[in-house]
């Protein structure tokens, strides 16, 4: 299937109806993995199947693949897995619980290189902000790039957050992460710059 490689998140300024979402919500269990992107689901199967005791959740705004997705988690068996459809932060801040997310994913994001564009980026200020009553006290924020400039500002973006601490040499990427355009950038030798950063409270 042919599917739009970018959606412009800002297209999702609508009101989210939690009704519509009402059974898929339904399943969520008090903490959850929320990947933002997670695209075609490499990071999400794989998560979800090694870690059979916590519940993954994916949002994706292209609904092709939302359902692609969902199609192939239960075919494959993996009942604590599934994506909603729509953009990050609105998902989050709108159908999701308080302090639900224990373990937040951003993967790859797009880079949106040019300058007035730079407010699609997923990871900024005040996205961290909106969410943060919605990550739990100790919850862990993995991010990963391949695009230097996205690298730099990802990084300043998590510095400058007070309630945020980067964690050293996290064995996540060594055991966990997994990821389709981590997997294209390895074989185009471009290096992947990886990053945990973990609440303090
Ligand atoms: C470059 S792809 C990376 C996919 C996957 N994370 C990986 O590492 O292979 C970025 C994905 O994020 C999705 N996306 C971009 N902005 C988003 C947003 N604000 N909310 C949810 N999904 C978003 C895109 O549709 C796309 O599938």
């Amino acid at each position: 299937m042919r599917v739009r490689t970018h959606t412009n998140p800002f297209n999702f300024h609508f009101e989210l109806n939690p009704e519509d979402y009402a059974d898929q919500l339904a399943h969520l269990p008090d903490q959850i993995m929320v990947e933002i992107g997670c695209g075609r689901g490499v990071f999400l199967r794989h998560y979800a199947k090694n870690n059979p005791e916590q519940y993954s959740l994916g949002i994706e705004i292209r609904k092709p693949l939302v359902t692609l997705l969902n199609q192939r988690l239960h075919k494959l068996g993996l009942s604590n897995a599934s994506v909603l459809y729509g953009e990050g932060r609105q998902v989050i801040t709108q159908l999701l619980r308080l302090k639900q997310i224990q373990t937040l994913c951003v993967f790859h994001p797009d880079p949106w290189l040019k300058k007035r564009h730079h407010k699609r980026r997923v990871i900024h200020e005040r996205f961290l902000d909106d969410i943060r009553p919605y990550l739990s006290d100790t919850a862990c924020i993995h991010i990963s790039t391949d695009v230097g400039e996205l690298r730099a500002a990802m990084d300043e973006t998590i510095q400058a957050v007070s309630w945020l601490s980067q964690v050293d040499h996290d064995p996540f990427w060594e055991t966990q992460y997994a990821s389709h355009w981590h997997q294209f950038s390895e074989e185009t030798g471009r290096k992947t710059w990886c990053m945990t950063a973990q609440v303090v409270t």
